[in-house]
């Protein structure tokens, strides 16, 4: 896998290391998306840094901005596990198509590239937006030798195989978030409820949640 070496800062300001690592999101959907390219590769290193990035974004991130910066609620973060959740469903999927010149190869990375750029935008506007203006350089620095500590370590172990991540959703729906991200979905409801706005355009049952469906049936 040596063609898609992720980067790995050991330190500097969260926020900018974070939108680093949303960029390399891109670059690694194009890279899996073209056909001159090993997208058996580029689709390992992008689930091992979807995975890295996300955990540690919960474990190091949210947690402390939360508590430092008064325009992140606990919705926020909430949301952001939410979203987490949401892409581990289609990376699953993603991982689980055979081969890599399929349609179903073709569809999964399609869904996986609207709900990772989905939650790239809303993290940027709802949480590193207010964190540039409410916390501290000092702060967002600690948080960085943090973030990517935990990031680095996960990187290295490695926490994207196909099991990791089915365990991951296991997770998830067993602690109802999966079920919260469903209900988010639900037409827009007023500025003071739970939900500022519809947080997805794509009504239609999308093979995303179709996996879900099952993995919930799987379960039951
Ligand atoms: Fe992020
Ligand atoms: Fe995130």
């Amino acid at each position: 896998m040596s063609d898609y070496d992720i980067p790995r800062p050991v330190s500097g300001d969260v926020l900018e290391r974070i939108l680093e690592d949303h960029r390399l999101f891109e670059d690694l959907l194009r890279e899996a998306r073209r056909t001159d390219t090993d997208r058996a590769a580029a689709r390992h290193a992008l689930a091992e840094i979807l995975v890295a990035h996300a955990v540690a974004e919960e474990e190091k991130v949210y947690p402390t901005l939360r508590r430092k910066a008064a325009d992140i609620s606990e919705h926020e973060a909430e949301h952001g596990e939410e979203e987490h959740a949401e892409i581990n469903e289609a990376l699953l999927a993603f991982l689980r198509a055979k081969g890599t010149d399929t349609q179903k190869y073709d569809d999964a990375l399609e869904d996986l590239a609207t709900v990772v750029n989905h939650h790239a935008n809303e993290e940027e506007q709802t949480i590193l937006n207010p964190a540039r203006e409410e916390v501290s350089l000092e702060v967002r620095e600690q948080l960085g030798v943090d973030w990517l500590t935990r990031r680095n370590q996960l990187l290295e172990e490695g926490c994207a195989s196909e099991e990791q991540v089915a365990a991951l959703l296991d997770e998830a729906v067993a602690e109802g978030v999966l079920a919260r991200r469903r209900r988010a979905r639900r037409p827009t409801r007023s500025r003071s409820g739970p939900r500022r706005r519809p947080r997805r355009s794509r009504t239609p049952p999308s093979a995303t949640d179709r996996a879900v469906t099952a993995l919930l049936g799987w379960r039951a």
